[in-house]
Formats: structure tokens, sequence, C-alpha cells
């Protein structure tokens, strides 16, 4: 059985008093108990909401992260840092950091292994641009983005992650990948992670994300291999966030 997980990615959106105001809602209206509450907030927030979530069932995220644990790397921040701030998660291979700062598959594969060697969970991300789907060539792009992590990864090691597909087409869009087409990829993502040991295609999770709303969250939530989601625009909303969490739970 795998819980589902429904996270939010605030991208470099927010304040502290919206990490407050998210509070206020979570302890005054509460998050299923069947589902997984998470934020992957701006680094400079993660201190303030490891003390606002403290009594709180919802988990904490980073968005990105260096591949080296410390050292002369001008403003960026290592796993361990994020760790120290009450991070659980960090996102690595998010579509936005692969096309804006040119992270590639070696990078995204180092930036994981940082991640769990500070016992951080990573969300990778993959993701198919629309040229790329247009061209029939959705699985094949996002297997390769799978394999060039999951191959270099040891058996305990590929049990510690959670992928998210995002469909780089469907991301801060409204133009939401059909249920059907989301859950052809992630069944083929299912079945690419049996070739490594079908126990661990079973217990990992996968995350739909791109343009996921309250309005849509329930009929994707509903397929077989939709485990949960990774929310843009609509996790900055607590209402809707909790909208989505309601259909995850
Ligand atoms: O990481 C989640 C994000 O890429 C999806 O954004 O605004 O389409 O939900 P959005």
């Amino acid at each position: 059985m795998r819980t589902p997980l429904i996270a939010g990615n605030w991208k470099m959106n927010g304040s502290l008093a919206l990490v407050d105001s998210f509070a206020r809602a979570f302890a005054e209206r509460g998050i299923p108990a069947t589902v997984e509450a998470a934020l992957m907030l701006p680094a400079p927030y993660l201190y303030a909401a490891r003390q606002a979530f403290a009594e709180l069932p919802v988990a904490l995220g980073g968005q990105t992260l260096y591949h080296q644990t410390s050292g002369a790397f001008t403003g960026e921040v290592s796993a361990s840092m994020l760790g120290d701030c009450g991070a659980r998660y960090v996102l690595v291979g998010h579509s936005e950091r692969r096309e804006l700062f040119g992270e590639d598959d070696a990078e995204v594969l180092a930036r994981v292994k940082a991640a769990l060697a500070a016992e951080l969970t990573p969300v990778l991300c993959v993701g198919e641009t629309l040229e790329e789907r247009d061209a029939g060539r959705t699985e094949a792009v996002v297997l390769g983005q799978l394999a060039a992590v999951f191959d270099a990864l040891a058996a305990d090691e590929r049990s510690r992650v959670v992928v998210a597909y995002e469909p780089v087409w469907a991301i801060g869009t409204g133009r939401t990948a059909t249920p059907e087409q989301a859950q052809q990829v992630h069944a083929a993502l299912r079945a690419h992670l049996a070739t490594y040991d079908p126990t661990l295609a079973e217990g990992l999770r996968l995350l739909y994300g791109g343009s996921m709303k309250a309005a849509n969250a329930a009929e994707l939530l509903a397929q077989p291999d939709i485990d949960g989601g990774l929310v843009g625009g609509a996790s900055l909303q607590v209402d809707d966030f909790l909208a989505i969490c309601q259909s995850a739970g």
C-alpha cells in the first residue's frame, strides 16, 4: 500500500506570513490522516516553517540542493543544511532547473546521491516537452531520465526515492495531462522500475505534477499508478492545497 503524498512546490513564491497562515489553517482544519502532506519551500523559509509546523503532520522539503557537502560554492545550499532546517524531502531535476540552470542527467544523479547521503528523500522529477510528446518520444525521454539515475543507484538507495512525472507542457499552463495520459506514463515508469525489482516498483511512489488543481485532482489521483501530486500554483492557496489533500484521502 503506497501512502498518497501531496507535495506543494511554492517555487520562488510565498512569504513568512504565508507560512504562518498555512500553519494556522492546517491546525484549524486538519489534514486527512490517510494522506502525507508536504511543502517544498524556498530555502529561506524552511527554518521558520520548521517552527510553525512543529506540531503539525506536514513534512517540509527543499526545491534544490548542490551536490557538494560544503565549500566555496557561493549561494548554494547543501543537503545537510536543508536537513538542519527541517527538510525531509528535496526536489531534484525539476524541469525548471534542467531548463533554466542547465542541470543535466549527470548533475541530477549527483544531487540525488547527495540527498540520500544526508538522509533526505529526493523527489526525482522527470517529464517531456510538448515537442518531445508530439514526436512520440514521451516514454523514451521520461524513462531515459529515470534510468540515468536509477541505473546508478544501489538497491537500498532506489527504494528511498520518490519520482514525480511532470509533463513540461502542463506545468503552469493550466493544460493538465488527462488522467489517461498521466496513467499511461506512470504505468511505463512503474514497469521500468520493476526491471530493477518488482518489490521496488510496487512500493515506490509516483507523483503527478502539471496543473493539478482542486477541480481535477480526484480523477488524476484515482488512477492506479498515480500515488499523489506535486502541486505548483494551487499549493499557494491553502484552500486549494487542502482540497487536493482531501481528494487524495
Ligand atoms: O513542481 C510542480 C510544478 O512544476 C507544477 O506546477 O503550477 O502546473 O501545478 P503547476
